[in-house]
């Protein structure tokens, strides 16, 4: 009946935009859908005063500062992370921005107006699902909220990698791999512009911890960027296509990235063409012609700058001739183009809240966690747990009321209110949100007949004795993770001491991780299994008991190292811990490009768990492995077969190695497939490598390189030696592309952009610490 009526809406949406739209195209051409997005914009443009050009490029904060010293626009959602005004008088409609990857978010603290929305798993949940498919469907959920709560600009995905697995905001990225982090990020964009919602992809580079985000540098070779960072976010923009990019807080060799031309103009709007508008993360803004001609387009939220430098400063400017009205035209273009590519202005939001499926849109959530959850261990095969277990005893994590979730401007409130409410920091960037799933519900739901009790684990000793009656136990473990701080890879409070003392009271133990990103482990040896369950999003609890008694095979791979201990870590300690407050710092990227298992490769370190772990209920073997060059492409195929006795799903992984060397680490990931298959069944993959990923950027030449020579393809299971299945050996023939890489522009109705020169500009690094944590 709900669905019907949603149905219906939607249907009468869009009868009236294409109505709207035909009826005025005589009248009004830049409404035309026949034409391109660039003829759109230039119509649109041409027709706008100076002033109505610079309306575009400046937004609001969309939420009352608590100190009252600022209120938004009326016409802002309050409680919305941005607005920047419309032109009504040319149907250019207003945008209205929320955060942010995970879900419709709602900002500001003074705000008693929630919004009740569905969360996603964490980004690191998503990426463990090694599934695009399912990404692009949680952002087409995402955005469809968004737009039902009138929004048409939703500031996500993040593609920064996981450089540093302390990093505060990682479990709103997607791993530590270029290639992953990418095709994830470019499908949740593909996702959320499929319902005529502005994706921005974000922190436009390397914001890769929370510590000191706004007065750190990131100091890193240029090169070494493009074959990691960089090319996660080259990947996602190809990919994806997104409306819009933000660019980060942090300084990049000394530059802020905000106005780093080199980033902005060089790399993203002319190496890769990127078409839509460059805005800024809140206050992120440190000048006005500086960041203009370094490729800023758009000052988001300017009551965080210590200025409004693209409000009165831009039109100063431009009458002081420091900035070209060009430029100002092309910033306005570039958003009036992005808005007319995803379709915002013939899809007009609707002012009053349409009707949300909560239901539907949290069985997409759960759906996303159910491929995203990764076992780690599972010894004596004590999982799936029997669904006649007749006493389980479950310990801990507020399992009875909820599953966890990250905190910053990503937090989702969840339909239904928080269930802990009194967990942890009630202020910025809390407070701590438990979506309302049970994972000790769900395990009833799972196995009625079994008697379940439920502890707390506050009393270590009371959970010892209660461990001693069960058949198994599951004790559940969390860490809380949040923007503007980085977070200890130890767990909190008393939770290994609990889990030592519950799994030496009983061998049975399960160990159920909601965590931010990698945690350390030291009772791993002693419990019988551990799941990463991530954080598990509206239905995690749903999901994560389905894993537990079966019902789900486990089929989530790490996309991201799990370290052994801090030692293993590029920084021992975490750059910029202990120093003055608003003291500026370097970060040195001593990894290069050997992000994550390619450092730990590089240096023969053994983790506690690899990128690409993950364990099944099933078991799968390989064969035929084979790789060769085709139409200039490193094509490698083989066979996977489901050798157990339950339907299960096969992430077999290729990685690629030059046998001579010569790159940061011995091997990359080069492709992957996520492989359902029942017992007995089997298929024949096939994985077409990027030359990128074959390649070093060399930068005197700007351009991708392969070196020719023998490489090394392995077929595993996880990036570890141990977990390699088959191996081959190819010979590849040199190959040289310059940066600006052409596949985007062969995907339909695609133009590459007419080249232009950038204008000319210093950018010149200043220290202004504006923003919470910095
Ligand atoms: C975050 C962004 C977010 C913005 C708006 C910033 O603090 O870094 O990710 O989109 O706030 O809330």
């Amino acid at each position: 009946m709900r669905l019907a009526a949603l149905a219906l809406l939607c249907v009468a949406a869009v009868s009236f935009s294409f109505e709207s739209a035909t009826a005025a195209d005589a009248a009004r051409p830049r409404l035309a859908p026949t034409l391109s997005p660039d003829a759109r914009a230039e119509l649109a443009l041409k027709e706008m005063s100076p002033k109505e050009k610079r309306s575009l490029v400046f937004g609001y904060f969309g939420s009352p500062k608590p100190d009252a010293s600022y209120r938004p626009p009326q016409a802002a959602r309050m409680g919305s992370a941005g607005y920047v005004p419309g032109v009504p008088r040319l149907g250019i409609p207003p945008q209205w921005e929320t955060d942010a990857g995970l879900g419709v978010a709602t900002q500001g603290a003074s705000t008693d107006a929630y919004r009740e929305r569905t969360a996603l798993p964490s980004g690191l949940a998503t990426a463990a699902t090694w599934d695009p498919q399912l990404a692009e469907r949680g952002g087409a959920m995402i955005a469809a909220e968004a737009r039902a709560s009138g929004f048409n600009v939703l500031l996500g995905p993040g593609a920064d990698l996981v450089r540093e697995p302390r990093g505060g905001r990682s479990f709103e990225y997607a791993g530590e791999d270029p290639l992953l982090a990418g095709t994830i990020a470019g499908a949740a964009i593909r996702g959320i512009q499929s319902q005529h919602v502005v994706a921005v992809l974000k922190h436009f580079a390397l914001n890769d911890q929370e510590t000191g985000r706004t007065l750190l540098s990131a100091d890193i070779d240029r090169g070494q960027a493009r074959e990691s960072d960089l090319l996660a976010f080259e990947l996602a923009v190809e990919q994806g296509d997104p409306g819009a990019v933000m660019c980060a807080y942090n300084r990049i060799n000394g530059v802020y990235a905000c106005e780093s031309r080199w980033l902005l103009e060089a790399v993203l709007k002319r190496d890769w063409g990127f078409a839509g508008y460059v805005m800024s993360d809140w206050g992120a803004v440190h000048s006005t012609e500086i960041a203009a001609l370094a490729g800023l387009d758009q000052e988001s939220a300017a009551v965080f700058d210590h200025e409004p430098y693209f409000g009165a400063p831009l039109e100063e400017a431009i009458a002081a001739g420091k900035l070209p009205q060009a430029r100002v035209d092309d910033m306005a273009r570039r958003i009036l183009r992005a808005m007319f590519a995803v379709g915002v202005v013939e899809h007009p939001i609707d002012d009053a809240p349409a009707p949300i499926d909560f239901a539907a849109d949290e069985r997409t959530a759960e759906a996303d966690e159910a491929q995203g959850i990764v076992l780690l261990k599972n010894a004596g095969g004590v999982l799936p747990l029997a669904r006649d277990t007749s006493r389980l005893l479950v310990v801990g994590g507020h399992a009875d009321r909820g599953v966890l979730s990250g905190g910053g401007s990503s937090t989702v409130y969840p339909a239904g209110g928080n269930a802990v409410p009194d967990a942890g920091p009630q202020g910025w960037p809390g407070p701590e949100v438990y979506l309302p799933s049970s994972p000790l519900a769900a395990l009833m739901g799972q196995s009625p007949q079994s008697r379940i009790r439920y502890l707390s684990g506050n009393d270590v000793g009371e959970a010892v004795r209660q461990a001693k009656w069960a058949d198994r136990v599951i004790v559940f473990a969390t860490q809380w993770a949040a923007e503007s701080q980085d977070v200890s890879l130890t767990l909190t409070g008393n939770q290994n001491a609990l889990i030592a003392a519950v799994a030496a009271a009983n061998a049975h133990t399960v160990v159920v991780l909601e965590t931010g990103g990698p945690v350390l482990m030291p009772w791993l040896s002693q419990v019988a299994a551990v799941l990463e369950t991530w954080y598990p999003g509206s239905g995690g609890g749903e999901a994560i008991a389905g894993v537990l008694f079966g019902a789900v095979d486990p089929s989530g791979h790490l996309p991201v190292t799990f370290p052994e201990s801090l030692q293993q870590l590029p920084h021992v300690s975490l750059p910029g811990t202990g120093r003055p407050a608003g003291q500026a710092f370097q970060v040195e990227y001593r990894a290069g490009a050997a992000v994550g298992y390619k450092w730990y490769d590089r240096h023969g370190l053994k983790p506690l768990f690899p990128f690409g772990y993950g364990l099944s209920y099933t078991r799968f073997d390989y064969g035929a492995l084979r790789a060769r060059v085709e139409n200039r492409r490193l094509v490698v195929s083989f066979e996977v077969k489901n050798v157990g006795q339950r339907a299960g799903a096969a992430v077999p992984q290729v990685y690629v190695g030059p046998k001579a060397g010569g790159w940061e680490a011995p091997k990359r990931l080069a492709g992957w497939s996520k492989v359902p298959l029942a017992p007995a069944a089997s298929a024949r993959e096939s994985v077409t490598v990027d030359p990128r990923l074959l390649s070093t950027f060399d930068q005197g030449s700007q351009s991708w390189r392969i070196a020719p020579g023998s490489y090394e393809i392995r077929l595993g299971e996880s990036a570890a030696a141990a977990d390699v299945r088959l191996s081959a050996e190819v010979r590849l023939p040199a190959w040289r592309h310059g940066a600006r890489w052409t596949e985007r522009w062969r995907l339909p109705g695609r133009q590459p952009p007419s080249p232009r020169d950038p204008p000319s500009a210093v950018s010149a690094a200043r220290l202004s610490p504006n923003r919470p944590g910095a």
